[in-house]
This record gives C-alpha cells, structure tokens and sequence, in this order.
C-alpha cells in the first residue's frame, strides 16, 4: 500500500538528534520529502535528507525556515531543552522560563509562523512526555511544560481545523538526550526506569517515531495525546 506520506512535504524541527531524527527517517522511508531543522544544522543535507539551521527560540530564525521551504504538509516538533530535575525552591526562575522558551513558547512560535505555509489538509504534531501527567517531586519545569503542551494540543485541534493537531506523549527513551550521564550512570538508570515498566525495558526513538508517523497519516485523528512510555503513566 502506498503510504499516504508519499510525496509530502514534512518539517521535523528538532530532526538533529533523538525522537526527531527518528522520525525524519520514519517519514522519508514513507516516501515523504523531509527537511530537519535544529541549531546544530546548516543549509544542506544530513543523513541523505534537507536540514535547514533553526533555532526555536529566535522567530526570525523561524520564519527563515518556513520561507526557504515553502508550502508543506506536516510538521513535527520535538525541540526540547535539557531540564535539570530541581525543586522550586532552589529553582533559578529564568533557567526554568528559558526551558519553557525552547519547548512550549517555541512550540507556539513555530505554528504561528507556520500557518501559512502549512497545507490545511495537513497536521501539526507536538511532544509532550509522561511527566506531564506523572508527577514527581523536582519535575515541575517538565510537568509545566507537558501538561501545557497535552493542553493546547487539543485547543489548537478545534482552533486550527480542519489542519490536525495531536501530541505525542514519550515515556523514558534511550537517546542522546541522556549523554550527558556516563555510560554506567546511563545504563544503571535505563536498568531503573525500565524494570518498573510493565514492558521491562525503556524505548527506542523508533518505536516512539510510529507515534508521529500514525498522527500524520490517520486523517481521522486530531486533538489526541498518544502515550508511548512502555505503560508508565499506568
Ligand atoms: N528521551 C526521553 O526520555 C523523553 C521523554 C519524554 C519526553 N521527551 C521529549 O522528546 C523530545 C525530543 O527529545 P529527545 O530525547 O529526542 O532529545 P535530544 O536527542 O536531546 O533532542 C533534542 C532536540 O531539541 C533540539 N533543540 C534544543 N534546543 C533547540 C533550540 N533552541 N532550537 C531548535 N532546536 C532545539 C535539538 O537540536 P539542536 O541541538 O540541533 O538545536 C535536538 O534535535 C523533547 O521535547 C523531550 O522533552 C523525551
């Protein structure tokens, strides 16, 4: 069967690295024609597909992509910043507003700028994470985040119609956002995290990519949050 990816225009903006770039991979083995975009990157090409250079927290780096693109059918994003895990109470307030800046206010930056370039048969899908919904002492910056995104996910679902709007909800993924750690530190918290799953293991950006690639092509779906965490909001 033909994917209904097929010759679409997609923009992953945080394609780089992780969940984005896996589901860059995801839509271009569909067929679509996908340009990643990230700070990281540069006008060209990276891994065989378009990368545009963006930076989410800049509107005019924004409208820079959307205007070197061009009409298109989907966009992902995935950009988010690296959040240390602090209680209020010792939080820096601006590091805290600087992390919403990336995820949440880029988030919004983006499909503003993006309206008129999107195709209004096509989709808008978001990232939240489990913590959104799974609360956790000193995760207040990604529960703010999340649970804000799962929100306006669905307002903008009625607001951007007949344009789709979903979200898709990560449990713990084993990608590079976890670099930071050492290796033994890395996998010793893998270990953790995922015996406590129903599913025993933490996830592949792959398996969280089919997410995104369902809220694409599934023209019936809109307004949905899809949960991809092995079973850990349960
Ligand atoms: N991995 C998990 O366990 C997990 C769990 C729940 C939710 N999530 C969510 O899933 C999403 C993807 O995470 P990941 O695990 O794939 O992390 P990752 O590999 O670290 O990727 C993060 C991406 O965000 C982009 N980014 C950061 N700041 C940016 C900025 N100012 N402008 C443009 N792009 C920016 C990075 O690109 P550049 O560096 O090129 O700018 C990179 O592509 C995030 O929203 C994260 O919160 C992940």
């Amino acid at each position: 069967m033909t994917s209904s990816l097929n010759g679409k225009t997609v923009i992953v903006i945080g394609g780089s690295s992780g969940i984005g770039a896996a589901v860059a991979k995801a839509a271009a083995d569909r067929g679509a024609q996908v340009v990643l975009a990230g700070r990281r990157l540069s006008s060209g090409s990276e891994n065989g597909l378009r990368s545009e250079p963006v930076d989410v927290t800049d509107a005019a780096s924004l409208q820079r992509l959307f205007e070197a693109v061009g009409r298109f059918d989907h966009l992902i994003y995935t950009s988010g910043p690296s959040v240390r895990a602090k209680n209020l109470i010792e939080t820096d307030l601006n590091e805290a507003q600087d992390n919403f800046n990336v995820k949440l206010w880029g988030s919004l930056r983006a499909i503003q700028l993006a309206l008129p370039y999107l195709d209004e048969h096509g989709s808008i899908t978001l990232t939240s994470g489990q913590l959104g919904r799974k609360l956790a002492p000193g995760q207040f910056i990604k529960t703010g985040i999340n649970a804000a995104t799962e929100a306006l996910g669905k307002q903008l679902a009625k607001e951007l119609a007949p344009r789709r709007v979903n979200v898709v909800s990560p449990g713990v993924i084993d990608t590079p956002a976890y670099a930071g750690l050492a290796e033994e530190q890395r996998l010793a918290m893998f270990a953790k995290a995922g015996g406590a799953l129903p599913v025993g293991r933490v996830g592949q950006a792959e398996e969280v990519a089919a997410g995104y690639v369902l809220a694409m092509e599934n023209g019936f779906m809109t307004g949905a949050v899809i949960d991809i965490d092995g079973g850990g909001l349960l």
